[in-house]
């Protein structure tokens, strides 16, 4: 891999996207799960792309990952041409640059709270000392100081997915990558979570979400719509008037930098 160093890749997009084609199977039965898609997405910014089923929402959400691959066409994340890079390089890409958060949460079973958050450090070579210290700093942040010694199935849906976000957080990375992170939530913890995700991206970092609702794509300031893999739409938006007060508990620990 030959990233451009930090410093030529300081104001580069995070999401620089030309011309992506994905297309599956061959002949009669060919797919465009996504027909030509041009995205760019500077730092900071807040993108929900919406679309109904089918229309390659996941495919997109893949290719900008590091998941998958496009068929033709060029993606730079963070500045860096991940075409052509091997397996071994864009896991590496994936763990520097991306903090993902999956609508089941992928949390790891029988494991700790804490130890889940260290791990993508552990990937990263961070040693134990500094693992700790800042898994603990990203658990408070989302709220979950108190339940670091908890396991998945100690934690309610909601902190489950808090867990997730401090894990997707923990690296710094260039960009939180979110397939419909609130899916499997009821409407209190969707509110928690988004509110998390709304200060998060306040505070600087760059946040893409897929989302079939509305009320998800409401947070975001930019909203792009995919039908049959093409953006039909893509259009900013108001900014959400301050948290509503159920956002008080978890997120405002977030302002107030502290522990709950
Ligand atoms: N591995 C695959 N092989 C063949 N076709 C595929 C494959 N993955 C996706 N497709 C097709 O590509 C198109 C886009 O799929 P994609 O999963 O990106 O849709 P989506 O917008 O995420 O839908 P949903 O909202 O249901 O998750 C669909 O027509 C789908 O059938
Ligand atoms: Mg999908």
């Amino acid at each position: 891999m030959s990233p451009a160093p930090d410093t030529a890749t300081a104001t580069a997009p995070v999401i620089a996207a030309r011309r992506l084609v994905k297309t599956y199977g061959i002949g009669d039965a060919v797919v465009h799960a996504l027909a030509g898609v041009d995205l760019t997405v500077q730092q900071g910014d807040y993108v929900a792309i919406m679309g109904s089923s089918g229309s390659g929402k996941s495919t997109l959400m893949n290719i900008l990952g590091c998941l998958d691959v496009p068929t033709t066409g060029r993606y730079l994340l963070d500045g860096i041409d991940v075409g052509g890079l091997d397996e071994r390089q864009l896991s590496l890409v994936r763990n520097r640059k991306i903090g993902f958060i999956f609508q089941s949460f992928n949390l790891v079973p029988r494991t700790n709270a804490l130890a889940q958050v260290e791990l993508p450090l552990a990937y990263a070579g961070v040693k134990a000392a500094e693992r700790r210290r800042r898994a603990m700093a990203a658990l408070t942040m989302v709220g979950l100081a108190d339940r670091a010694e908890h396991k998945p199935n100690e934690l309610s849906g909601g902190q489950q997915q808090r867990v997730a976000v401090a894990r997707a957080l923990v690296t710094s990375p260039a960009m939180l990558l979110a397939d419909e992170p609130t899916g499997n939530l009821d409407s209190h913890s969707t509110k928690e979570v988004l509110g998390i995700v709304d200060r998060l991206n306040d505070s600087g970092r760059t946040v893409v979400l897929i989302t079939h609702e509305d009320e998800v794509a409401h947070h975001a300031k930019r909203v792009i719509r995919l039908v049959d893999g093409l953006i039909v739409s893509d259009e900013r938006q108001a900014p959400v008037e301050g948290p509503p007060p159920a956002m008080a508990g978890a997120a405002g620990a977030l302002t107030r930098g502290g522990v709950r």
